[in-house]
């Protein structure tokens, strides 16, 4: 594999039967790291490297349509939406489990368990049956159908006979191989398993999704459910769903006598599956492990309700057979939901990074899923409405995907006569509770239009705000921004606290000492323990110190992006800016920041504005006036479209991005963040460049065919010429052959003239070359 990229990128001139081996070489290559990334977290290549074969695959792919596969790597950002999704008929029926025992009665489900070991006893008249048990993910259930190790299609369960293909949707989850690599490849293989979305991704999406005045999902499984009926995969490959096997269907293959043989199979296919997986030999065992998930399960990275125990001999599950509905093998336990009551004594103002002024609940400590809750958000004045939330209530709170703390309801019945509304604005009363700085009120909508919501945020518009900084300082030095080593909430409230740093970027100017010398206050740590104000101390100041030498000359300017902490400005949208800068200095004052932005204001305006309103009534010369407004807006939105095309922005970088990126750098603090970089002599360097991919299909294509060599001295350096030609679908090489069309030269380039006079190329300079597109475009004109 290491020496792909000492192979020549794709020429016209090429055979096709190069194309098809190229394309087939840069897809295993991108399928084996794919592997090695998502499935065994053991990357071996850099995310540049990575890119770079992405890239190229994707240049072949737009040459040679006739090698089209909706198996590729390139297939994960999601294709078009579909109008519907249509039907798949189950090769075998998808059953559910009947036996679920649920433990409201806790001795009733565990007796409920004991009779169902005690059936499998009666029916296989043996004593000890071996099971398997592992955790019932919280998620969506999928099959897989695998042909000849390539996927074929997905679906949903729907009524067991029958489900959704959500094929499009299911290619987006990078933890689904697209394509199976093996020695032994079963013909047909069907996978059952669980799509879900493990807990701190969703924690992370929703943080996100409150900070930018979004409304938040409950939990993981309504997140996920939301996500895959999506009929647009371009938003399904947005959010960070993944997936475990856990069953087989439908099987032509090498024979697997037992379970196990089915597990090593998933292993050696690299189909990640669920585990623990704990084997049971007998009752005892099997209550055992039972108790075992149920006190562990908080430690899992996804959300579980319960265990899941089956059979594990496929002849037993065969003579066992099934009712109607459910396989008699298989029995589900469903835990307790950890919610407990307390009460909520206060609501105070939480500064986010990017300003928004969160409600919190303060609440007397409680212990859930394994830690002690006292705080929990309340998003903002609406979902405080909605809920009745009073001062004084008492509450039943859980942690949404194990992580967020929140408030499901009120009890009700235990309210007391003394409880408090609370009005943000009312107790905001215009000004930032941590800086006395001004506040603006942002109203968003939410739900489509049949269930609009209008949702009032409020932000704190100071940029200096200390709770804004600590934050904005914490999300700089994260691991996927700056990765600043022991930069942590503890050191950056100090830092703050201490006026050290009035924006994150002064903390280059710290020296060892500085940090070495701060005062840390009292915390309470893991123990449960209180720790005495402490020294930062040497070791970890040689350590921040260190990190920050690397940030400043070795991290590329993705995760400088990330990490100006700008609200819809996450990693892989940072990512795809950075494919487009080629530095930080290019992005103040960008056209292309402002079109992406412009048009996604012109396309909501479109949408939220509909001139036959559903779910509202406008008058006739409301009417005309949104058909004018429109009319205009379709126009822009067409010509940007076209301008924008080359670059082939991923939907990641959407208009609230943009247009977030082009405030930001606009701003007082954007102007500040550039000199104060300048300064430092910091210009962080995009590691991914490669603002124009595949332009001879998306651009005009009027040098199409056409291959050019650049020699000499022009107006442009060679990339940005190189750029120019193939925005015009030309191409350019580095050396001149019988195929070379024109020879493009400047002042100089002596060798090159030669070689292209012997072979009567002919040679141009950038006066023909303005002459050669103006040409083409009248021809085309008349035509
Ligand atoms: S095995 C024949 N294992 O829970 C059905 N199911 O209530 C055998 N589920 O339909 C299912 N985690 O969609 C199995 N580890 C797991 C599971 C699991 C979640 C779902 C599955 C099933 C439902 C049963």
């Amino acid at each position: 594999m290491d020496d792909l990229f000492s192979l020549q990128p794709p020429t016209p001139s090429q055979p096709a039967a190069d194309a098809a081996k190229r394309v087939h070489e840069l897809r295993e290559f991108l399928h084996y790291h794919n592997d090695l990334y998502y499935q065994k977290a053991t990357p071996e290549i850099t995310d540049a490297e990575y890119d770079q074969a992405y890239r190229e695959l994707e240049e072949w792919e737009k040459k040679h349509p006739e090698l089209h596969d909706p198996n590729s790597p390139t297939q994960r950002v999601g294709g078009k939406p579909l109008d519907s999704f249509s039907q798949v008929k189950h090769l075998v029926p998808m059953l559910s489990i009947d036996d679920v025992f649920e433990l409201k009665d806790a001795p009733v489900a565990e007796q409920e368990l004991i009779d169902f070991y005690r059936r499998l006893q009666k029916n296989l008249a043996q004593e000890e049956i071996p099971v398997t048990i592992e955790p019932k993910i919280d998620g969506v259930a999928v099959t897989m159908v695998y042909r000849n190790g390539s996927l074929e299609y997905a679906a949903t369960r729907g009524d067991g006979q029958t489900g959704d293909d959500v094929t499009q949707n299911v290619r987006t989850i990078r933890s689904v191989p697209s394509n199976l690599f093996g020695k032994t490849l079963p013909t047909l293989l069907e996978v059952r398993g669980e799509i879900f979305m493990p807990n701190e991704a969703f924690a992370a999406m929703n943080a996100e999704r409150d900070e930018a005045g979004l409304p938040t999902f409950a939990n993981p499984r309504n997140a996920t459910a939301g996500t895959l009926k999506q009929l647009d995969p371009k938003i399904v490959a947005q959010r960070p769903l993944a997936f475990l096997a856990h069953g087989l269907g439908a099987y032509e293959g090498p024979e697997l006598a037992t379970e196990s043989d089915f597990h090593d199979l998933l292993d050696a296919l690299s189909i990640p599956r669920n585990q623990p997986l704990i084997h049971a030999k007998n009752l005892t065992e099997m209550l055992n492990a039972v108790a075992r998930i149920n006190h562990e399960r908080h430690q899992l990275y996804y959300g579980t309700d319960g265990a899941v125990i089956k059979v594990l001999d496929r002849e037993q599950r065969a003579s066992l057979g099934f009712t109607s509905r459910a396989p008699r093998w298989a029995a589900a336990y469903k835990f307790l939901p950890e919610e407990k009551e307390t009460t909520l004594y206060d609501i105070t103002i939480q500064v986010g990074r990017t300003g928004k002024l969160t409600p919190v609940a303060e609440l007397t400590p409680v212990l859930i899923s394994g830690s002690t809750i006292s705080r929990a958000t309340l998003h903002n004045q609406s979902y405080i409405e909605e809920k009745d939330i009073r001062i004084g209530d008492t509450v039943l709170i859980h942690k949404a995907g194990e992580i967020i703390p929140e408030v499901i309801k009120v009890i009700h019945e235990k309210r007391i006569s003394e409880t408090f509304k609370f009005s943000v604005s009312e107790h905001l009363r215009g000004i930032c509770p941590t800086c006395s700085g001004p506040i603006e009120e942002r109203i968003s909508l939410s739900g489509p239009l049949s269930k609009r919501r209008t949702i009032v945020t409020h932000y704190c518009i100071n940029f200096e705000c200390p709770d804004q900084l600590v934050n904005r300082l914490i999300h700089f030095a994260s691991r996927k921004a700056l990765d600043i080593e022991g930069l942590d909430e503890a050191v950056a409230t100090k830092l703050v606290e201490e006026k050290m740093v009035k924006t994150p970027l002064d903390i280059f100017r710290l020296s060892e000492l500085d940090f070495a010398n701060l005062m840390l206050d009292a915390a309470t740590l893991s123990s449960g323990k209180q720790s005495s104000k402490r020294r930062f101390g040497n070791e970890r100041a040689i350590k921040i110190v260190q990190s920050l030498a690397e940030a400043k000359t070795a991290k590329p300017l993705s995760r400088w992006i990330y990490g100006l902490g700008i609200s819809q400005v996450g990693d892989t949208t940072a990512r795809e800016v950075s494919r487009l800068f080629s530095k930080m200095s290019d992005l103040p004052n960008s056209q292309l920041l402002a079109q992406i932005s412009e048009r996604g204001i012109a396309e909501n305006w479109v949408k939220n504005h509909p001139a036959s309103p559903k779910f509202e009534t406008i008058n006739e010369e409301e009417k005309t006036r949104r058909k004018t407004i429109a009319r205009d807006l379709r126009f822009k939105i067409e010509k940007l479209k076209l301008s924008l095309a080359e670059f082939q922005i991923s939907p990641e970088l959407g208009g609230v991005s943009a247009k977030n990126l082009v405030e930001f750098f606009n701003s007082k603090a954007g102007h500040d963040f550039l000199q104060h970089l300048d300064e430092l002599g910091i210009n962080p360097q995009s590691d991914n460049f490669a603002p124009t991919p595949t332009a001879s299909q998306n651009g005009d294509s009027k040098f199409q065919g056409k291959l050019f060599v650049i020699t000499g001295k022009l107006s442009k350096d060679r990339d940005s010429m190189k750029n120019f030609i193939e925005s015009h679908g030309g191409k350019v090489t580095g050396t001149i052959s019988s195929k070379t069309s024109y020879l493009l030269a400047g002042e100089g380039g002596g060798g090159k003239r030669l070689e292209a006079e012997k072979l009567n190329i002919p040679i141009i300079d950038e006066n023909f070359l303005q002459n050669l597109l103006d040409e083409v475009a009248s021809q085309n004109e008349t035509i």
